[in-house]
């Protein structure tokens, strides 16, 4: 049995969607299955020329032979959920957990009314916030109350525990990021809930005992949307002049764009229990390495970035992206078996 947790090392859109899908394809679980906030969170896949942003159904839908399970601790969108579904052609593959919480009309009404939320914080105003809030009240609905939602309901730490315990692969991918953990993050400036490991875990009802890998997705530009502290971030006209552009999948916010943040990317990697990293864009720390997928053929530069970041990390790094495309990666992890 094998049970693996992906999560964002710094403020999320790491590229965790990108790397979940290419293990999926490269282990083949029987289950992905995602923890994190609800539908705040943004992922992008790109497959072949295709792009796809997903917010609630997991990431790793691309690999098609998964389950794909959203676990009790995430907020469900019914809407959100059943636009993906139709739109991703995923019907009889997604199943959501009984006791989900579930975002109202009232809830995103009252994220994208707050003006703290919505003006200081600068929520996505996808209604997690307050559909949180009221979770915590225990006036929230639960899935299990939803009709729309009858066909997708699930027992997920049961399946999960089912495969573990039939020897198969069983993926968790966090969404978020570290640095907007409700815990550990730059509060105020951060989101509704934990987004770290053990975080994950919880949302899918899978103990500490069953975990057997933490990977930890870092971007070689750190990113952030929304309000808070950044201390690496640079100026929009240096970031321009870099070419690094990026725009958020949910809001279409333009993204604040950061240098590497060694001791941020530690800090995340203690309290995250990471045993290996992956790095995303390295093309960008040099775009001769664009679309590599052959360690052996990364440049000096690139390698000497990765020494640098695997010292600051205090873990291998075993899983490098070179480009958004799926199969633009290198993977390594069999070496540190
Ligand atoms: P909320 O989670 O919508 O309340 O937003 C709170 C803060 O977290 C804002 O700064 C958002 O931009 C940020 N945030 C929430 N979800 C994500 C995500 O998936 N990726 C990046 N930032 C996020
Ligand atoms: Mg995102």
């Amino acid at each position: 049995m094998s049970c693996t947790i992906i999560v964002g090392g710094f403020f999320g859109d790491e590229g965790k969607g990108k790397v979940v899908a290419h293990i999926a394809h490269a282990d083949e679980p029987v289950i992905i299955s995602r923890g994190g906030v609800g539908p705040n969170a943004g992922h992008t896949v790109k497959v072949g020329e295709k792009e796809y942003g997903v917010r609630m159904v997991p990431s790793g839908f691309v690999y098609p032979k998964a389950k794909l399970c959203i676990g009790s601790g995430v907020l469900v969108n019914p809407k959100v959920l059943e636009d993906e579904v139709n739109r991703l052609g995923v019907r009889g593959r997604v199943f959501v957990d009984k006791r989900c919480g579930i975002i109202t009309e009232d809830h995103i009404a009252r994220d994208k009314g707050n003006d703290y939320l919505s003006k200081k914080i600068g929520s996505t105003g996808s209604g997690c916030g307050p559909a949180n809030a009221d979770r915590v009240m225990r006036i929230s609905p639960q899935a299990k109350d939803v009709p729309e939602l009858k066909e997708y309901l699930m027992d997920v730490p049961k399946a999960i525990d089912d495969a573990l315990k039939d020897g198969k692969e069983v993926l968790l991918e966090g969404t978020q990021g570290f640095g907007i953990s409700l815990y550990y993050g730059t509060y105020p400036f951060v989101t509704s809930k934990d987004t770290s490991a053990s975080q994950i875990a919880a949302d899918n009802g899978v103990g500490p005992t069953k975990i057997d890998d933490v990977i930890v997705v870092f971007k070689a530009y750190p990113t952030r949307v929304g309000e808070g502290p950044f201390s690496t971030e640079m100026t929009s006209e240096k970031s321009d002049a870099m070419g690094i552009q990026e725009f958020g999948t949910v809001t279409h916010r333009k993204r604040r764009i950061g240098g590497w943040d060694g001791d941020m990317a530690r800090y995340s990697a203690m309290i995250n229990g990471c045993t290996q990293a992956a790095i995303t864009g390295i093309d960008r720390v040099d775009p001769d390495c664009y679309g590599i997928s052959d360690y052996g053929k990364l440049t000096k530069k690139a390698k000497d970035f990765l020494k640098t970041a695997e010292d600051d990390i205090g873990c291998p790094i075993t899983l490098i992206s070179t480009g958004p495309e799926l199969t633009q990666i290198i993977d390594i992890r069999k070496e540190y078996q």
